[in-house]
């Protein structure tokens, strides 16, 4: 009799120790899946972090510099037909640099940096052109995947896209 009473008590023991680790087992994954959530950049598509249609290469002229807002860059159309997409973010402490068709060029409203048509510094304080994404040519049109900006020092006919 005694020894049955033992065993009930060992075996209650161990099965609430055994729930109390099965919740602590839940709680940390149900923490470990909400901090993903939160953490993982956001890569669906048609949204910066994440591919961006910019249009049919008709649609920009060379010579031309077009803002794609929903991908926070501008498509600039290199008077060969390359196709630079320029990041609107300023090199020097991250403001929004707009283009400005009065001046011909890119012009920080923050601390005047001035950068030209291929991204590269012509004025103020930046330290270096304009970052620049990849982009690549998916049923006919120009898209941008603004997942992975490229830092350069100076600006290289590779570094522009080409029609074939
Ligand atoms: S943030 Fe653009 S010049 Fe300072």
């Amino acid at each position: 009799m005694t020894h049955t009473k033992t065993q009930q008590k060992v075996s209650r023991r161990e099965f609430l120790g055994w729930m109390w680790g099965a919740s602590l087992v839940g709680l940390f994954g149900q923490t470990a899946v909400g901090l993903f959530q939160f953490f993982k950049p956001r890569t669906e598509a048609g949204a910066f972090g994440g591919q961006i249609v910019a249009g049919a290469p008709d649609e920009f002229k060379p010579g031309t510099v077009s803002h794609i807002r929903q991908g926070r860059f501008f498509i600039s159309r290199l008077e060969d037909g390359g196709v630079l997409a320029l990041w609107q973010r300023c090199t020097h402490l991250g403001c929004t640099v707009p283009w400005r068709e009065d001046e011909g060029q890119f012009h920080c409203p923050c601390h005047s940096s001035l950068f030209n048509v291929k991204g590269e510094v012509t004025g103020g304080p930046a330290p270096r052109p304009l970052d620049i994404f990849p982009v690549s040519l998916k049923d006919g049109k120009l898209v941008v995947d603004t997942s992975h900006p490229t830092t350069r020092e100076k600006f290289e006919a590779s570094q522009a896209f080409y029609l074939k």
